[in-house]
């Protein structure tokens, strides 16, 4: 994979330098998204409305879900005070100088620690990013040498959050599977002791923005992904719809949900994953909390009987959830090849 540059070094350094790794094939970059659906197309989703049993909210639910595979969920019931303190924590450690961070550095080939994961080699283009990931559950993913003791909440908060977006995992997973016209715990039970994991992205200001990418276009592996976008920060998250790029313009403190190929793979594609990217900008950062949900990596999988019929045959094999996240960590992010994978 060759040596990787810092970005937030080199911003710091040589903030007009853009090294050729990062300088993507001209169909790569990002010509300014088209506005042409504007980003409040993107639904919104109220999960208190769900909670009360609303028939209309379900339905827009299953409508986002087919639709667009992103949705953003207000009074999602977590604590704005925790978004903010996750946020803050999140971003003191990004500001630790290199050699600290560096302590938790990723190894070649894994996905947890401070680094830049899915790099296989010397000729693949760079993200203009830096990324901070750990497992969260089942408990042996996780690694305490890599669990940060600087900022000194920073862990204690990792905790606290990641069990408030548990819950909410949860729940979506639960009116997921009622916007299907499906028993509520049909996805719960079969994932298992579910997998979650957390990746912190911080993508500092770019000098040629239009020349690199914050973060290379991809579908998630996961079944569910909540994301947060930082509060105050530029627009950075697009997402493709019908073949344009969206952005999805940040609701204060709204989360950002995206349906995962695993869910693609059991709904046999009703629910589809949807590919998305990140960009950067001249003179503003962005940080964005990214959690995933995922089945237990024990777990078999493949379309649900409930999904396949005459009029929609069978379109994935069955394959062992921990073989396909394998495959998804060795492979580097581009779009939905990885599900390919499940073909
Ligand atoms: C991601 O897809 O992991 C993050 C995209 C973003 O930064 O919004
Ligand atoms: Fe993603």
């Amino acid at each position: 994979q060759g040596h990787i540059q810092d970005v937030q070094e080199l911003r710091k350094f040589e903030p007009n330098i853009i090294p050729e790794r990062f300088i993507r094939d001209i169909q790569e970059r990002p010509a300014p998204a088209t506005p042409l659906i504007s980003s409040s197309d993107i639904p919104t989703i109220d999960l208190s409305k769900l909670l009360k049993g609303n028939r209309d909210e379900l339905l827009q639910l299953a409508t986002a879900c087919e639709e667009w595979g992103f949705f953003q969920v207000i009074n999602h019931g977590i604590a704005l005070n925790l978004l903010e303190n996750i946020e803050g924590q999140a971003m003191e450690f990004f500001r630790l100088p290199l050699e600290e961070k560096q302590k938790y550095a990723m190894a070649p080939g894994t996905v947890q620690g401070y680094g830049q994961a899915f790099v296989f080699s010397e000729h693949q283009k760079l993200d203009w990013c830096n990324m901070f990931a750990l497992g969260i559950t089942p408990e042996y993913l996780r690694n305490p040498l890599l669990w940060p003791n600087k900022p000194a909440n920073f862990s204690n908060t990792v905790e606290i959050y990641s069990k408030e977006v548990r819950k909410l995992c949860k729940n979506l997973l639960k009116y997921i599977a009622l916007s299907l016209g499906l028993k509520e715990d049909l996805f719960e039970e079969a994932f298992g002791a579910a997998v979650q994991a957390v990746r912190m992205n911080y993508y500092p200001p770019c000098s040629r923005p239009d020349l690199v990418l914050g973060l290379s276009p991809h579908s998630d592996g996961s079944a569910l992904t909540v994301l947060q976008q930082g509060k105050g920060c530029s627009v950075g998250l697009q997402i493709l719809k019908d073949d344009k790029w969206v952005p999805v313009q940040p609701i204060p403190n709204a989360l950002v949900i995206n349906i995962g190929d695993t869910m693609e793979v059991v709904t046999n594609g009703r629910y589809k994953s949807v590919e998305h990217r990140a960009v950067t900008h001249k003179h503003t950062d962005r940080l964005s909390l990214v959690t995933f949900y995922a089945p237990s990596y024990d777990i078999e999988l493949g379309p649900m009987p409930e999904f396949v019929d005459k009029n929609n045959p069978c379109k994935y094999r069955r394959y062992n959830h921990g073989e396909y996240s394998k495959h998804y960590v060795a492979n580097k992010l581009q779009g939905k090849r990885t599900l390919e994978f499940a073909k």
